[in-house]
């Protein structure tokens, strides 16, 4: 079998939010986030702790980030995420929504279905696995740019093993029975996190978004 090359990977990778129940096989795990740990980080500092949940844990995490849910206590991230969208970002991110709730047929208002939909990230979109990318909290942007690299490596990787996966803010919104949960210290936070697995025929994933042109998202200056 022809390896794919990093452009094909680019090309074909996509936020998956359906999954088949299927666990990838630790052994294909271990080699994975083996070699996702090649990331680069400011000074080689690897600021990144994964928690990986599957099987029984993987539920008892989801169970109890859907009561934090139900309960309407709201959010209560570690970091900062409540940024305003602005101007093109705005429009970029009323974009990504409206094709996502597009594939799943979801009407722009019907706001009981778009909650619906919004609550399956808890419920990691039906993936066997979800992973969340901790940091020790005083490390704030400087750690946070490494964590993003961090991330797109895993997703790059396992894209190659044919394992897609969503990123997801979503979860670290309600950190505090996760932490309890895998025995994750107070000084460490959840940045944000990440569900993969194998994609089934979910509609949400015939969802695919747009990119800007060269022109627009780079300046060359000579
Ligand atoms: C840091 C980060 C957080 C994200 N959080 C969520 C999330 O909570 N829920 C979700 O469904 N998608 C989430 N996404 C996926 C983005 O919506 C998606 O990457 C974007 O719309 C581009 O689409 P694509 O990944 O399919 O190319 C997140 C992506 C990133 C990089």
């Amino acid at each position: 079998m022809q390896t794919a090359t990093l452009p094909d990977l680019l090309d074909t990778r996509y936020s998956a939010r359906g999954f088949k129940p299927d666990p990838v096989p630790q052994e294909l795990l271990d080699r994975i986030f083996t070699q996702s740990l090649r990331a680069a980080s400011n000074c080689n500092t690897q600021p990144w702790q994964v928690h990986v949940v599957s099987g029984e844990m993987r539920d008892k995490v989801s169970g109890a980030m859907l009561a934090e849910v139900m309960s309407g206590k709201g959010p209560s991230p570690e970091f900062d995420w409540n940024v305003k969208y602005a101007g093109a970002h705005k429009d970029r991110q009323w974009g990504s929504a409206m094709a996502l709730y597009g594939a799943m047929g979801i009407a722009r208002e019907d706001k009981a279905a778009r909650m619906q939909a919004m609550g399956r990230n808890w419920q990691f979109f039906g993936a066997p696995h979800g992973a969340f990318f901790t940091m020790e909290k005083y490390l704030g942007i400087m750690g946070a740019v490494d964590m993003g690299i961090y991330a797109q490596t895993l997703s790059l990787l396992l894209e190659e093993n044919g394992i897609q996966s969503c990123m997801q803010g979503a979860l670290g919104q309600f950190p505090a029975p996760v932490k309890k949960l895998l025995g994750i210290p107070d000084e460490h936070g959840i940045l944000f996190g990440m569900s993969f697995g194998y994609a089934d025929d979910h509609p949400s994933n015939t969802c695919r978004t747009d990119r800007v042109a060269l022109s627009e998202g780079v300046v060359f200056h000579e």
